[in-house]
Order: structure tokens, then C-alpha cells, then sequence
């Protein structure tokens, strides 16, 4: 492998990549000799991942405009490869390849809060999305079940809220992911172009944070981090200040460890009835104009936002965010994630707000079962192989709103999933569907489905365990 100095790193990431299933790097002159080349000419308005692969008799070549180009290049060859190998053959078929995605945000996100997933599971699930040209990594970092990072003027975060007392092991079981550890994840995820966006969950799904400092709850306690899953009452109080402080805290420490300019900041399932009845929250209303309960969230979302902008950097919230009061609304730059199905996504892009897709109505759920059975692992719903590939993130979109989709994202909640092995099981092969709907469009179900054969073979190849019933 070889070329013109630019792109060191995805090579280097490809060299291993490629050894580890029998391909080893050749030199100049020899059959499979890999060249990394900048785009000749101007890449126009190409994205950053454009790239082509032309593989002739002689040599592979590689020309991108930046290093994601260069390194989806390298994936399609390694997807080559991996069929090569699956068949049991060293040799792959002459291709002439010019690429670029559909959409920009091609996502998955894993809830490390139900359950604590190691960092070696992480990397490796990180390591096989960007096979699939996956671009963003969602990290589920916090809910009422734990709290995963460690936030330095707040240590009982993770001292008391990264563990639950399971009654029926009969011991805590939890964890979290120090700094170090943080930062290798994301840098391993740098180098394969995938971005790390981080979710800490507020004012609701908070469990964690108030058995910590349950003065930030509106009745004190006593709380803990919660071994049931649900929707709880108990949230941040919307009049306490000191909320506020914590937040500063994790979003400076956001800001250092995660280059991205997005911070998932939660806002789903916020149960409102300890705000209607708490005497600081009353206040709150009273202060700011409101009139219910409710409305405080819209508040809060308007203060979380502008305490992220201030530090460079852009919220995401969960369709809820939507119902915000009409004095104090939804601000401009709240990317808005829909998934209580399309219609939060819609509205989104009317109001202006950029939007990432990922209905529960349309696949998008990976706790859901694959199919009907009892046999299948899985809760709440059915989120199918065949409706994740027919996924349009622009379905009963119109005109520039489209424009305003980032993309669409899969996610798995953790509840039932006790078990890196079984992660594997509830994402493949549905993530593979996702992502081509997502890179290229739909060619339609049947020349997938012809397709999916050569995906199991390769998910096989590297091991993981994978989903086989009907589609
Ligand atoms: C969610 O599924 N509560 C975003
Ligand atoms: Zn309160």
C-alpha cells in the first residue's frame, strides 16, 4: 500500500484491517499493490466521503478528496475482501467504483446505561459500522439506570450513580467509562471516520443524578438509581439553580473529550407532575411567565441550548423538544431527532430545525424483536430488516426542508439486551440494510435482499452473531 503522503492514517487503520483476514500488504509492482491518491482536479461540490476504486489486473487504485473519502474507499475494498475470503478465495473482481452518500448522518446509537457495554465491545462495534459506512456513533451515556462519565466537581455521579443494586443477582452491577478510556474510543472512532456524539439525558430519565445529589430533585428524596425500567416522576427540578451549575460541569467536560459539534441533550419522557407540584417550581413558573408545568421544559431546553452555544457547540434533543411554550419556544439551533415515529421529524423541518430520522413506526428501534415470535429476543415492537432497507428519511417532506435532513439513525435501548453478544444479535443485519438506504438509496427490496447473503458471510467472517430468520 502506498500514496501521496495524505492519508497515513486510513492506511494505516486499512493495513490492519485488511492482514487480520488474510490480505497482507504488498509493495509497489505486485499484484494487489494499494494506491491512496488525493483527487486529481477540483473535488467540485463533492462531499468530504466522495471517493473511486478502480480495481484493475495490476493495481488497486483509491482517489479522494479527504481522508472520510479515503477511508470509505478503503471499507469497499475491505468489504471485497471479505466476500473474497468468505468464498475462500485471495483474488477480487474488477470494479470501477465512483461513490458519495445520500446523507451525511448515518447513525447508531447504543444505550450504555441499561447496560454497561465494555470498551472492547464498543471499539469493535465501531470498528464493523465504519465497514458500512456508518458516519455517527450516538453514545447513550446517561438515564436512570447509570451514569457513565465521570465529571470531576461532581464525583457521586459516578461514585453512587453508575451503580444499581440488581435484586435478582443480588449485587451491584454498573460501571463507567474513565477519561482515558473515553478518549481512546474517540480517537479509534476518528480514525475510521465515525463520529462520537454524546447523550447526556435531561430534566428527565435523571435516576442516576438525584440518587447522587438528590437536592437537585423537587422533594429531596430519598431517590436511587433505578433497577426497574420505565417512565419516572421524579426529574431535575426546574427551580433550582443548581441544576444549571451541574450542567455547566458535564458540558465543559464534553467539550473536552468529544471534538464533535453536537451534544445529545436528552428531553424525552419528562413527567411534569412534580413540577406542578413543588413549591420552587411554582416560583420558576411564576418568575418566567409560565403558566403549567410543562412548559418548564421548553425553558430549560432554551437554557441548556444556549449554555451549549456558548461553548461551541450544537444540542440535539428527542422529538419532545418540540412542544415548547409559545413564550419561550424551541431555538433555532436545536437539531431535532424524531422518533415517536415521522410526524416530529415533519413538523421539525417546517419550523426550520435540522432533523435526524429515526422512527420507532419504521425500523428504527433495534430492542424491538426482528419479527414475531416468542423465540426472539426483543420488546415493545417489530423492527424489521425489510422496513429498515425501505426507510426514506424525506418521506412527507417537501421542497428546501429536505435539505434540512441530516440523515437518519438506528437505536438500541439496553433493558433486555444484557450482553455485547446479544447487541450483535438485535443490530445485524439490520444496521446493513439501514446504512445502504442511507449511503445510496433504495434499489429496492429484492436486489437487497439477493445482497443480504454476501452481508451474513461477511458478518460471519468477523465473527459476529447475526440475526437469520425472515427478513
Ligand atoms: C426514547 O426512545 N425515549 C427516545
Ligand atoms: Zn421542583
Amino acid at each position: 500500500m502506498g500514496g501521496d503522503g495524505v492519508f497515513k492514517a486510513e492506511m494505516d487503520a486499512a493495513r490492519s484491517q485488511f492482514s487480520s483476514i488474510g490480505f497482507p500488504d504488498s509493495g509497489p509492482g505486485t499484484p494487489g499493490w494499494i494506491r491512496c491518491l488525493s483527487l486529481d482536479g477540483p473535488a467540485g461540490d463533492k462531499t468530504d466521503e466522495y471517493y473511486r476504486l478502480s480495481v484493475g489486473t495490476g493495481e488497486i487504485t483509491i482517489k479522494a478528496a479527504g481522508g472520510a473519502g479515503m477511508y470509505h474507499g478503503l471499507q469497499t475494498l475491505r468489504q471485497l475482501f471479505l466476500s473474497a475470503a468468505a468464498n475462500g478465495k485471495q483474488c477480487i473482481p474488477c470494479v470501477e467504483i465512483e461513490d458519495w452518500p445520500r446523507f451525511p448522518w448515518r447513525g447508531l446509537m447504543l444505550d450504555c446505561s441499561r447496560y454497561f457495554y465494555s470498551v472492547p465491545f464498543i471499539k469493535k462495534l465501531i470498528d464493523v459500522l465504519s465497514l458500512h459506512h456508518i458516519s455517527v456513533f450516538h453514545w447513550h451515556l446517561t438515564d436512570d439506570q447509570g451514569w457513565r462519565l465521570p465529571i470531576p466537581a461532581y464525583p457521586l455521579l459516578t461514585e453512587i450513580g453508575s451503580r444499581r443494586f440488581d435484586k435478582r443477582r443480588g449485587r451491584y452491577l454498573g460501571g463507567f467509562y474513565s477519561h482515558d478510556e473515553i478518549r481512546e474510543v474517540v480517537s479509534f472512532a476518528g480514525v475510521r471516520h465515525v463520529e462520537v456524539v454524546p447523550e447526556i439525558d435531561l430534566p428527565g430519565h435523571a435516576g442516576s443524578i438525584l440518587a447522587a445529589y438528590p437536592g437537585l430533585g423537587c422533594t429531596g428524596g430519598p431517590y436511587r438509581v433505578e433497577d426497574r425500567f420505565g417512565i419516572f416522576e421524579d426529574v431535575l427540578c426546574a427551580g433550582n439553580d443548581s441544576i444549571f451549575d451541574l450542567a455547566a460541569a458535564v458540558f465543559d467536560t464534553l467539550g473536552e473529550l468529544f471534538p464533535s459539534k453536537y451534544v445529545h441533550i436528552g428531553g424525552d419522557e419528562v413527567r411534569f407532575k412534580r413540577w406542578e407540584e413543588c413549591p420552587k417550581c411554582q416560583n420558576r413558573l411564576h418568575e418566567t411567565g409560565l403558566n403549567e408545568g410543562r412548559e418548564l421544559q421548553s425553558w430549560i431546553t432554551v437554557k441548556l441550548a444556549g449554555m451549549l452555544k456558548e461553548r461551541g457547540k450544537t444540542a440535539i434533543g428527542w422529538d419532545e423538544v418540540l412542544e415548547d411554550s409559545p413564550r419561550y419556544g424551541l431555538p433555532e439551533n436545536v437539531a431535532v431527532m424524531s422518533w415517536r415515529g415521522v410526524k416530529g421529524g415533519i413538523e421539525a423541518v417546517r419550523r426550520g430545525r435540522q432533523v435526524i430520522m429515526s422512527p420507532n413506526s419504521s425500523g428504527c428501534y433495534l430492542d424491538y424483536k426482528h419479527h414475531d415470535d416468542l423465540e426472539e429476543p426483543g420488546q415493545l415492537g417489530i423492527s424489521r430488516i425489510s422496513q429498515l432497507y425501505a426507510l426514506d428519511p424525506l418521506a412527507g417532506m417537501e421542497g428546501n426542508a429536505r435539505s434540512l435532513v441530516l440523515g437518519a439513525q438506528a437505536n438500541l435501548w439496553s433493558e433486555l439486551i444484557y450482553a455485547g453478544k446479544i447487541a450483535e444479535y438485535m443490530i445485524f443485519p439490520r444496521i446493513c440494510a439501514l446504512a445502504e438506504a442511507l449511503w445510496s438509496g433504495n434499489a429496492g427490496p429484492d436486489d437487497f435482499l439477493e445482497r443480504l447473503t454476501g452481508h451474513r458471510r461477511r458478518l460471519d467472517l468477523l465473527g459476529l452473531l447475526q440475526y437469520r430468520g425472515e427478513p
